[in-house]
């Protein structure tokens, strides 16, 4: 145990949760943001294939057989539902998107990986990160050899925090050449950026030539407060890569996701059209196409409901919602009495919850309060840059019951009290 405790690399954290949640399955995880699986509906998403193939016919004149031989074949590699993806990212999150600018991808972590290494390609490229974020962003950046830097959120305004970093980057001999950001319901804090802010980042970012790779796998999943933009849909400059996943609105498995480009690049036509050949000549060398029975499954799921996944995420994004209550309410109670020391923010949509404690808590934390306690959040410092984030763990109600979560806040509760007792 205590060995496991001793993480080298965010490389190795994965590896880490999976044996932790091998060693003790009998904990109650409020670690894993996985989507609720009670919504997967697989027969009727399987049954929605059909009409993805019949519209492929009629769009190409195609028999029956010739299309199903199609999509059985390697296929393009910038995808082969790209019209329909635009057209329920037009409906569901605003965006002026056009199919010619939409990469299609394996899930969102592929765009993530594409994009990273088309921006970042150069010696002295480096990606701007807040702190904590997304372990995903930050791991496909360790495993391409891109240096990450933080930006400081604790400075007056993101105007300063990222002309900071900028400064701070060029010192070194070093370029920024994109911020990777979640504006809403972020992974793993569960906060969200005010539509001035992210106005602020976008024109700091475009008069810098920084790329904003925007990500958005919980947007569809609001449940109050006002309902913003994504940054690409007030995006003036040509700033922004827009990441887009089914994994939550429909399931992991599909594994199908994609990037947005801009329809000019800070201004310039020919620099976007350029990044998306580079992303799709990488794509062709690393998976040569996005598997074309998932994206005809997607496809005729999109065709089914018309353009829009609005009515398909109305019954888990209630879930998510009540599920969102029972913690707060749930900690509420638990920590009564203790506001002093043990705080969280209310989120207004997604899966995550921050929640900051009076000490540190970090892998050896976790393990103990699997084996002893029998409930496992994880420690922000997983996520994190550096030390600033320990005394703060994410608390993901997505994969839960409201029993298991309010249990899960009465054994974590236990446990906080008792290390408060410890330390003195
Ligand atoms: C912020 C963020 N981006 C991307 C992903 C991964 O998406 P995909 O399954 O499409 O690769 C996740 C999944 O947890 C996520 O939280």
């Amino acid at each position: 145990v205590a060995a496991k405790g001793e993480l080298s690399s965010r490389l190795s954290v994965m590896t880490f949760l999976n044996e932790v949640a091998d060693d003790y399955p009998e904990a109650i995880s409020l670690a894993s943001g996985r989507p609720a699986p009670d919504f997967f509906d697989m027969d009727g998403w399987s049954g929605a294939r059909a009409l993805f193939d019949r519209y492929m016919q009629a769009s190409s004149g195609a028999s029956a057989l010739t299309t199903a031989r199609r999509i059985a074949q390697y296929g393009r590699t910038a995808g082969m539902i790209n019209d329909l993806v635009a057209e329920q990212l037009r409906r569901d999150e605003g965006l002026p998107c056009d199919a010619d600018r939409v990469v299609i991808t394996n899930g969102c972590q592929e765009a993530l990986a594409l994009c990273l290494q088309a921006l970042c390609s150069a010696p002295g490229d480096v990606l701007l990160v807040r702190n904590p974020t997304y372990i995903g962003a930050t791991g496909a950046a360790e495993v391409a050899g891109i240096e990450l830097l933080a930006v400081d959120e604790r400075l007056e305004s993101w105007t300063a925090a990222i002309e900071t970093a900028l400064h701070a980057a060029s010192h070194r001999g070093r370029r920024i050449r994109a911020f990777y950001v979640i504006p809403q319901f972020d992974n793993p804090t569960g906060s969200v950026l005010t539509e001035e802010e992210r106005v602020e980042i976008l024109d700091v970012c475009a008069r810098n030539r920084v790329v904003v790779l925007e990500d958005n796998p919980y947007g569809m999943f609001h449940f109050d407060g006002p309902t913003l933009r994504p940054m690409a849909a007030l995006d003036d400059h040509g700033a922004v890569i827009y990441l887009a996943t089914y994994s939550k609105t429909l399931c992991p498995a599909v594994r199908v996701g994609c990037a947005v480009l801009p329809k000019t690049l800070f201004g310039d036509g020919l620099a976007a059209r350029v990044l998306a050949t580079q992303l799709v000549q990488r794509k062709s060398l690393l998976t040569v196409n996005t598997s074309q029975f998932n994206q005809a499954l997607v496809g005729g799921v999109i065709l089914a409901e018309e353009g829009t996944l609005s009515r398909i995420v109305e019954a888990p994004r209630r879930h998510y919602a009540r599920n969102r209550d029972t913690l707060v309410n749930a900690l509420a109670a638990e920590f009564a009495g203790y506001e002093e020391f043990v705080a969280w923010n209310h989120p207004l949509g997604g899966f995550f919850l921050t929640l900051e404690l009076p000490f540190s808590f970090g892998a050896p934390e976790l393990v103990r309060c699997a084996a002893d306690y029998g409930v496992a959040v994880l420690p922000m410092l997983f996520f994190s840059l550096d030390d600033s984030q320990r005394f703060r763990v994410r608390l993901a109600y997505s994969d839960a019951t409201p029993a298991e979560i309010t249990r899960a806040v009465a054994a974590f509760g236990r446990s906080v009290r008792d290390r408060m007792t410890e330390l003195g």
